[in-house]
């Protein structure tokens, strides 16, 4: 069997790329090092698949290039997912704002992406080591660990950096470098943070604590929930801000965002003098992290009138105010996306082809474009694996 297009990587961009050729006639093969296709999909959205985001725009996603997503994203939408999936009766429900999740495991996304494949004559075949690949006339030659193929044209499909352990590698990168393509530097994203032994040990009893709260880093600002963990601070607040994040700097936390708090602790002492400072705090956060940051902050617990303006201002500050420097992030082993790879400046933004030589395309997160939390990373991995599909 001779094959027109071979796609490396059987996960959510290259199953929508190869689906998307195989019906236009070409005879795909997929190749994929895992046991599994889509082991990324399994697990993504705690295992229910956040598949798409309604609300999807050129903003959500952060590339040195922002203008390359534009035409893609613009040719497959999320509504085009969407229908997609309503053809193969996939049940779904919408938990936050534009965020589609499946209503019962992910594994419905990836039956729907397999049995596309497998209507459009797509072969995959998992298992399979890319030892070479070469230019070979007007298309490209692979070694793998299943004897040579020569085909018309190669479609690197081989995601990020994240969770080594579903078959994450830097493949995809080290072909663009043998390609002399620039490969933009990398490195994880959504991503829970560690903090420095002081802080971590103020905040260990917090564990576990969510709370609704706004974040700041680089001009980027999101109010969402931040978790404390055993390790540090989490939850999805958090997970986008660290996208932003450099080491060194501070992320601004708001935890108590809305209303002026100073206001409120105000009318508070005037209508509850002999209130503590711990009621005003209970009625607003989770008991544990009021309790924390009384302890940690040594507010007295007498009668709130005793507090004076000045110390009440403090308060909010306080709590309203945070710097935390953290010590870093998890890392590679958690984070749910790579930030920067292939330079998208070679690669054209309507066929995914390398300029200087169109049997080589690049597509999905391997790609210096990277979305927010919220579906935006699977609809970039939809979006450009059709636009590159329908461009054979
Ligand atoms: P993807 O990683 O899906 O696929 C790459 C494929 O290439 C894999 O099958 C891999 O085995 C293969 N491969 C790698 N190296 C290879 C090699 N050397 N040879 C052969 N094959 C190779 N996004 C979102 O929008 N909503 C969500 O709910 C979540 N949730 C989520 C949870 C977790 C835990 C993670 C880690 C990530 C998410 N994401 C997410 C992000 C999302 O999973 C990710 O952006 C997409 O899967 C990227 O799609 P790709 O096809 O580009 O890579």
């Amino acid at each position: 069997m001779t094959y027109d297009v071979v796609i490396i990587g059987a996960g959510a961009a290259g199953l929508m790329c190869a689906a998307t050729a195989g019906y236009r006639g070409q005879r795909v093969l997929v190749l994929d090092h895992a046991n599994k296709a889509g082991k990324k999909i399994l697990m993504s959205g705690g295992g229910r698949c956040n598949f798409t985001n309604l609300n999807t725009t050129p903003q959500h996603f952060l590339s040195t290039n922002p203008h390359f997503c534009i035409s893609a994203l613009k040719r497959y939408g999320p509504q085009q997912f969407v229908e997609l999936v309503d053809r193969h009766g996939l049940e779904y429900e919408e938990k936050a704002p534009g965020q589609l999740f499946c209503q019962h495991r992910s594994q419905d996304v990836l039956d729907v992406l397999l049995t596309e494949c497998e209507w459009a004559g797509v072969e995959i075949r998992l298992n399979t080591q890319i030892k070479q690949l070469v230019r070979h006339g007007d298309g490209m030659r692979l070694q793998t660990s299943q004897g040579r193929l020569d085909v018309g044209a190669v479609v690197v499909a081989t995601g990020g950096l994240s969770i080594p352990t579903l078959g994450a590698s830097g493949f995809g990168y080290e072909l663009a470098r043998q390609f002399d393509l620039e490969v933009l530097p990398t490195r994880a994203g959504l991503v829970p943070f560690t903090l420095h032994p002081e802080l971590k040990q103020h905040l260990a009893s917090l564990s576990g604590v969510s709370v609704p709260v706004s974040v700041s880093c680089r001009e980027q600002a999101f109010q969402e929930p931040m978790l404390f963990t055993h390790r540090g601070l989490s939850g999805p607040a958090m997970l986008q801000i660290s996208s932003y994040w450099q080491p060194g700097d501070g992320v601004h936390v708001n935890l108590l965002p809305g209303a002026s708090v100073l206001e409120a602790l105000k009318v508070f002492r005037q209508a509850h003098p002999k209130a503590s400072l711990m009621r005003f705090l209970t009625e607003r956060l989770p008991k544990r992290l009021a309790q924390t940051l009384c302890d940690w902050h040594q507010w007295h617990q007498g009668h709130i009138a005793d507090f004076s303006n000045a110390q009440l201002a403090e308060i909010e500050a306080q709590l309203c105010d945070w710097w935390v420097t953290p010590a870093g992030t998890e890392g590679y082993r958690t984070a749910e996306v790579t930030l920067g790879g292939v330079d998208t400046r070679q690669i054209s933004s309507r066929t995914f082809a390398v300029e200087e030589l169109p049997q080589l395309r690049f597509i999905g997160e391997v790609l210096d474009v990277t979305g927010q939390l919220g579906g935006f990373n699977f609809q970039w991995a939809w979006a450009s694996g059709v636009a590159c599909g329908e461009s054979f």
